[in-house]
């Protein structure tokens, strides 16, 4: 029953596609690559290939400078985009108005990150795009192999001991399973700026969210046609761009009503549609079907936890049945967030409640624009004055040691964050006898969630953090 709507769906949105035409002119910045627009508008550009400990080669792209300044700020600057889109969401916005431009303009050093699978990380030193293997992560690994890797890269190249990070939506997310998983990184992040952060996802009310229940059949179906890829930057994607959200007035209000609002939000005024042909051009970039099944996880469980494969498997990879928890405690780098009201997918209390848990905090800025949405924090018109201007003092601010919390580098750090958790499980398993044991694990197979003992008792805590976040509300301040 629910394969057949799947596939509906599927159908109703290629007629839907195949049913609008336009004419399109030709735009350079929907078509070049990023290395290439950069440098069309005059900045210097350079591509740098950085490989992960497990093989992938991601492609970094960076603006040295500002088009005549030659004057190198105190740290290079990170950016890290969000889910299915690349190192082009920082520039979309062009000149003046693009967050990689006005930070190459006020002197900093610029890098634009790419995670693997998307359109500039499609490599891997022994592993085929077409297999299985290579579609095998999530965000985990992202924020495990390819943060690492690169802000090593970063640093080394330009011989500085600490950087900036800017992370959009996910790229904000493996900025928390990073600095949980290798705490060491916390150190080598001066300041952290998450916007329109992600981790508890749960109260999301975006349309992605009603593909939730779907998540395994999503799974099997891309499995079997595209090996685990996720919506890959392919003629698909450039037919979405001409057809359905071309410079024809209809076209574009009907990409307006049914991609842009339902996924992002409603904006009718920030949102620019002279901006979509060049969106279209460049997202989505792709990523793995594993990364939407591991945001699925976390809606339906309501965690921010590791990826769950199930009883069994969980048992084998984590000697414990249910996915660790990442523990925000280990989070230690000093981090402002951005964050908007009409946010569908980063949803304010989801926000507040994230916030709330990071033990170094500079300050929670919520938009003073109520229809502000997702992805606002990367195209929409005032961006400069609605967002990136406070950014930049917050920037500017931390380069003097004594506006950041001096972070204590003894901290003793348990990365093995199941530990406390699974303990009591794994007493009782030592106690069990082998026959209970199967009988046990015979019936949790056969739930749907295995995770239900476990989300009992986060609701309580959910509760309480409830609390916090209305009392958190009013507090939130906009410099
Ligand atoms: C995917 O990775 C997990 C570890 O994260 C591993 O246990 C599993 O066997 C891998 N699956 C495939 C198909 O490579
Ligand atoms: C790197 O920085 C250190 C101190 O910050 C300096 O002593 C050294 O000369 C620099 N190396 C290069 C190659 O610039
Ligand atoms: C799993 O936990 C048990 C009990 O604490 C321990 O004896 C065992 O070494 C652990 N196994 C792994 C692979 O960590
Ligand atoms: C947005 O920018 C336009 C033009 O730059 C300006 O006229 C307008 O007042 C700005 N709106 C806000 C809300 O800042
Ligand atoms: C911790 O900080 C102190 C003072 O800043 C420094 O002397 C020491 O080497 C640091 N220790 C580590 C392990 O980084
Ligand atoms: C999380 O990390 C902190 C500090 O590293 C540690 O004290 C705490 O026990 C950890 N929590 C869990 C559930 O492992
Ligand atoms: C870290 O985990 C170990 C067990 O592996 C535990 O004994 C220790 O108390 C934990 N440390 C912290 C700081 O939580
Ligand atoms: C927040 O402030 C508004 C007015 O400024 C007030 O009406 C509302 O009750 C406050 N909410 C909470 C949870 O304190």
């Amino acid at each position: 029953m629910k394969m057949i709507l799947f596939f509906n769906l599927i159908i109703f949105f290629n007629v839907f596609i195949a049913t609008i035409s336009s004419s399109n002119a030709y735009i350079p910045d929907a078509s070049l690559s990023v290395p290439k627009i950069i440098k069309r508008h005059g900045y210097p550009s350079e591509t740098h290939i950085v490989d992960t400990k497990d093989g992938y080669l991601l492609e970094v792209h960076r603006i040295p400078h500002g088009k005549n300044i030659k004057q190198y700020r105190n740290f290079p600057v990170f950016l890290q985009h969000g889910v299915v889109a690349s190192s082009a969401d920082w520039i979309i916005n062009g000149p003046k108005k693009a967050l990689a431009y006005q930070l190459a303009d006020n002197g900093f050093d610029v890098w634009l990150g790419n995670s693997r699978g998307n359109t500039y990380s499609r490599t891997h030193k022994s592993l085929s795009p077409d297999s299985e293997e290579f579609w095998n992560f999530s965000f985990h690994e992202m924020g495990i192999y390819d943060l690492p890797a690169t802000i090593d890269y970063v640093l080394e190249r330009t011989n500085r001991s600490q950087l900036y990070y800017i992370g959009h939506s996910m790229g904000s997310c493996m900025f928390f399973v990073m600095c949980s998983m290798r705490p060491e990184y916390n150190y080598k992040i001066r300041a952290q700026i998450s916007l329109a952060p992600v981790a508890y996802v749960h109260h999301m009310t975006s349309v992605l969210n009603s593909l939730v229940p779907y998540a395994t059949q999503i799974q099997k179906a891309s499995n079997w046609v595209s090996k685990g890829a996720f919506l890959p930057q392919n003629a698909a994607s450039k037919l979405v761009n001409k057809y359905l959200c071309g410079d024809n007035a209809m076209n574009s209000a009907l990409c307006k009503k049914y991609i842009v609002y339902k996924m992002f939000g409603e904006d009718s005024v920030q949102f620019d549609m002279a901006l979509l042909p060049i969106i279209l051009g460049h997202n989505p970039a792709g990523t793995s079907v594993k990364t939407l099944i591991h945001f699925a996880q976390e809606i339906t469980t309501k965690n921010f936890q590791q990826f769950d494969f199930g009883i069994e498997k969980n048992l084998e990879v984590y000697n414990c049945s249910h996915p660790p928890k990442y523990n925000l405690s280990n989070v230690i780098a000093p981090i402002a967030f951005y964050y908007a009201k009409n946010d569908i997918l980063a949803d304010p209390l989801d926000v507040v409640e994230l916030y709330s848990r990071l033990p170094n905090r500079l300050g929670i800025n919520l938009i003073k624009f109520d229809q502000f949405n997702h992805v606002d924090f990367l195209y929409s018109k005032n961006v400069t004055e609605m967002v990136y201007q406070s950014v930049m003092n917050t920037l500017f601010k931390a380069e003097f040691a004594d506006w950041i919390p001096e972070i204590d580098n003894t901290t003793a750090f348990n990365v093995s964050s199941d530990y406390n958790q699974c303990y009591d499980e794994r007493n009782a398993r030592k106690t069990k006898n082998g026959f209970w044991q199967k009988i046990t694990s015979f019936i949790k197979r056969k739930e749907v969630y295995p995770l239900k003992n476990y989300m009992v008792e986060d609701h309580e805590e959910n509760v309480r953090s409830r609390h916090t976040i209305k009392n958190a509300w009013n507090q939130t301040h906009f410099e």
